[in-house]
């Protein structure tokens, strides 16, 4: 009786072993959706490229990846999320460099972007463009410097929070002029853009992700991009640079980010999703015509992304130290 029970128990654990392998084997990552997290409002830049890459993504993966707007505080509850979400791989993040800034902006963050997080690489480099809305006065930057000087009590500038690059351009842009005008915050520039478009904000300064076709059609005044160099998609609109404020340079990078210890080879799966998606003809075509650079393979690798972070983070930190600006 004894004897048998025993070798009941053996062929009981050698079963149970062997369907765990198959079981193991049967189920690599991964097996379910993959969630991708945005933590900006549907219909702004970051959910543009998140929906766009998340197709081919999904093909490399082999399963439907979901995108998740996860808004608020300039993006730090979708990184307090991710931070905190199993390290299996299957909730993914897209943010840009908010997580950069978040550090020194925010009085009491709830993650750590160097400690909580593996990286996946980075992704895309977005350029700016300060814009006005259509019957807004002044019908160049000249003139936009003399109004809002003359109006400073009375223009709005929308931005998408503490944390946003929207926020953090429109704060460069005042402390260069000198004035603080009323700023106004959504939660992603996608519903700003929209109040820019119906006349209920003055200012905005955005991504071209989604600004291009409104600023052909003559839908909004530009006054300028924020980088160094005209951009392509728009070769008459002069930059910041060259009207008079010198060295103004703000192009918004992004990067992919999972939670600390997912594992090796699951990372190694996202980054090969990513760098499918990073080379599919069609997210080309679609990021080229919105003057959005895609980063080249070295920077698309989790080192890219873990060291242009930590260089960012000590770049942006006393910029924004010495600017005295904060979030609660
Ligand atoms: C968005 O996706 O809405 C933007 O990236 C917000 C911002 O940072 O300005």
């Amino acid at each position: 009786m004894k004897l048998r029970t025993s070798i009941l128990a053996g062929l009981g654990a050698l079963l149970a072993s062997s369907f765990i392998g198959s079981a193991l084997a049967a189920d690599p990552y991964p097996n379910k959706p993959v969630t991708l997290v945005v933590p900006f409002a549907a219909g702004g830049p970051t959910d543009a490229v998140a929906r766009l890459i998340a197709i081919p993504m999904g093909k490399s993966l082999g399963q439907t990846v979901i995108v998740e707007n996860t808004v608020g505080a300039g993006g730090t509850i979708a990184a307090t999320r991710v931070a905190r979400s199993a390290p299996d791989g299957y909730t993914v993040f897209i943010h840009h460099m908010g997580m950069a800034t978040a550090p020194a902006l925010y009085k009491k963050l709830q993650f750590d972007p160097m400690t909580d997080f593996e990286y996946i690489g980075q992704v895309v480099d977005v350029p700016m463009v300060l814009l006005g809305r259509k019957n807004f006065p002044p019908n160049n930057f000249k003139e936009l410097e003399v109004y809002i000087k003359a109006n400073k009590d009375k223009v709005t500038l929308a931005n998408a929070g503490p944390g946003a690059v929207s926020q953090l351009c429109g704060l460069l842009f005042m402390s260069r002029e000198g004035v603080e005008l009323t700023t106004v915050p959504y939660k992603g520039t996608g519903p700003a853009l929209t109040d820019l478009l119906g006349g209920q904000v003055d200012l905005l300064c955005d991504q071209t992700t989604q600004t291009v076709p409104y600023i052909r059609d003559g839908l909004v005044k530009t006054y300028g991009v924020t980088t160094p160099k005209r951009l392509s998609a728009l070769p008459n609109i002069p930059t910041l640079d060259e009207q008079g404020l010198k060295g103004f340079d703000v192009k918004v990078w992004h990067g992919m980010y999972v939670s600390k210890g997912t594992p090796p080879a699951v990372l190694a799966k996202i980054n090969k999703a990513l760098n499918a998606a990073l080379n599919d003809p069609e997210v080309k075509t679609r990021l080229a015509e919105s003057n959005i650079e895609i980063v080249p393979p070295s920077k698309a690798t989790p080192a890219g992304l873990k060291n242009h972070l930590e260089s960012e983070i000590n770049k942006w930190g006393p910029v924004i130290r010495k600017a005295g600006a904060y979030a609660d």
